[in-house]
């Protein structure tokens, strides 16, 4: 049985800001299923603390580099048995506001220091430098946040194998050289081959340099990533290690995103109750203030309103649409750059029978939105593998997406051809132009016309299966590898 620590800066449904909760969340108990000891790390942040089942203290920690006197708390994951530490520090953690920022957007002014801590004490647990009598023999770390955690195990001559995934290359944790000092974090680890990154200390490095072995969550992705255009000044890196560079595909978990047995839904369905799907859309349509009406097709969204996501593309086709008088509505869930909240709310007060728009976070309407709208849109300028688009396809409701990372892995484009041979699972076009937006969403439209060729698609989308199983089985067999090659 495989020990392995997983240190993550969020996990569903202790706390969530976006996908990387949702793996966090989903992938331990999918590892633990496979008889893999997994554990998982976390910060104590309040509403961890106020989610998490009767935490209790089981070890004392003293970490000279940052000052800081933490408790290591254990719980469970809620509605698994996968055994969480929380990192209770309260002046790094414990604040109103999300993990990353303030309430009005700003990272918080010490999150250097605070991801820090959180990486030094998973790089303590990970060398069996605490009195805790469990090591693991790997360290998975995720994103920035934890990144350092393989520089600072490389360090140590006996050591557990480090594996880094990149869930998003655009968040790197970059901070000043200054911060490298006084982090106190060991000189070996600045130089250009290290942390350093154009005199700037970078977070990301850590992982990117130091870990055994990277991954990414979409194969696409880990192609994209090493070259300049979606490289974020770090291809060169990632080329350098692209025999240590894989791609593993997120999955899909059954027990929250299942249109069967969601009970955020007015009526459940399946493949063989596929109609039933259309009193979620009348609900919806009824609870978003747009006129309930089966015929006309409803375009869903739900995401973080940042560049990454295409949301300005939406905003211009969405003009577009309404100035061609095509039939659709439009309902929207999310937060994020204020420019495109105030022009989303703009097109909601101008276009109300068309445009209905929440701005915010609703994990419940996000449900609703997935099992009432007909099409999703996932226009992304990148998308390492996104999740929402896997969601749709299991809830039948037919994505439109930029064929890049993870959306080109995981829709098939509803071609003459593929049509026909029944493979076709949404819509895809190339180019991040309002334009191709229009002409795809144009393609979606007329095909919506034809109910039964519609029906046909969603269906083909819900049969596909992205289980975490299946993502499970290749973590482990390279968990096994890297195990295999220490001893
Ligand atoms: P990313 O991680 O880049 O934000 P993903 O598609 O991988 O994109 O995952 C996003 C996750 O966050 C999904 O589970 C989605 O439903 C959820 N989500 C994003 N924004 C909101 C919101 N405003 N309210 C509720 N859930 C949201
Ligand atoms: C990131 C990516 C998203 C991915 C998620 C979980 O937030 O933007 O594409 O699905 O992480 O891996």
């Amino acid at each position: 049985m495989h020990k392995i620590l997983f240190p993550v800066s969020e996990a569903y449904p202790l706390i969530k800001t976006g996908g990387l909760a949702d793996v966090a969340g989903s992938l331990p108990p999918a590892l633990k299923a496979q008889h893999c000891d997994v554990r998982l790390l976390l910060p104590a942040y309040q509403q961890v603390l106020d989610r998490a089942e009767s935490p209790k203290k089981i070890l004392e920690i003293y970490v000279p580099e940052s000052n800081a006197h933490v408790r290591l708390l254990e719980t469970v994951l809620p509605g698994t048995d996968v055994t969480t530490w929380l990192v209770d520090h309260p002046e790094s953690f414990q604040r109103p506001g999300n993990p990353y920022h303030d309430d009005n957007g700003r990272d918080w002014p010490d999150n250097a220091s605070r991801f820090a801590l959180l990486s030094r004490v998973a790089a303590m647990l990970g060398l069996g430098s605490t009195n805790l009598s469990w090591q693991p023999e790997v360290v998975h770390c995720h994103d920035w946040q934890t990144a350092l955690v393989p520089a600072l195990i490389s360090l140590a001559s006996r050591r557990p194998a480090t594996v880094f995934t990149i869930h998003n290359l655009a968040y790197q944790g970059t901070f000043s050289a200054e911060t490298f000092e006084t982090l106190h974090l060991p000189g070996k680890l600045w130089s250009p081959e290290g942390l350093e990154f154009y005199g700037y200390l970078s977070f990301i490095k850590g992982g990117l340099a130091y870990a055994d072995h990277i991954t990414t969550v979409s194969p696409t992705y880990a192609k994209e990533i090493q070259t300049p255009e979606f490289g974020n000044g770090l291809d060169g890196l990632l080329r350098h290690r692209s025999t240590q560079l894989t791609g593993i595909l997120n999955g899909v978990d059954d027990s929250v995103w299942n249109p069967a047995t969601d009970d955020n839904l007015v009526a459940n369905y399946d493949a063989s109750r596929f109609p039933e799907k259309q009193k979620n859309k009348l609900a919806l349509q009824r609870e978003v203030n747009l006129p309930a009406n089966p015929d006309v097709p409803l375009l869903g969204l739900v995401g973080r309103l940042v560049s990454q996501k295409g949301i300005d593309l939406v905003i211009g086709a969405l003009r577009q649409l309404v100035q061609m008088q095509l039939p659709f509505q439009f309902v929207s869930l999310g937060a994020g750059a204020q420019e495109y909240e105030h022009a989303l709310a703009e097109l909601m007060l101008k276009y109300p029978q068309h445009i209905s728009v929440m701005i915010g976070y609703d994990e419940a309407h996000a449900h609703r939105i997935e099992a009432g709208a007909d099409m999703f849109l996932m226009p992304s300028r990148f998308e390492p593998c996104g999740l929402n688009q896997l969601y749709s396809l299991r809830y039948g409701t037919v994505p439109v997406v930029r064929g890049v990372g993870g959306l080109a892995d995981t829709v098939i484009d509803a071609s003459t051809a593929s049509l026909a041979d029944k493979s076709a699972t949404g819509f895809v076009f190339a180019e991040a132009t309002v334009s191709a937006l229009v002409e795809t969403l144009k393609r979606a439209l007329d095909l919506y016309q034809d109910q039964a060729a519609w029906q046909r698609l969603a269906l083909a989308g819900m049969a596909k299966n992205y289980s975490w199983r299946t993502s499970a089985e290749q973590y482990l067999h390279l968990y096994g590898t890297l195990i295999g090659t220490r001893t």
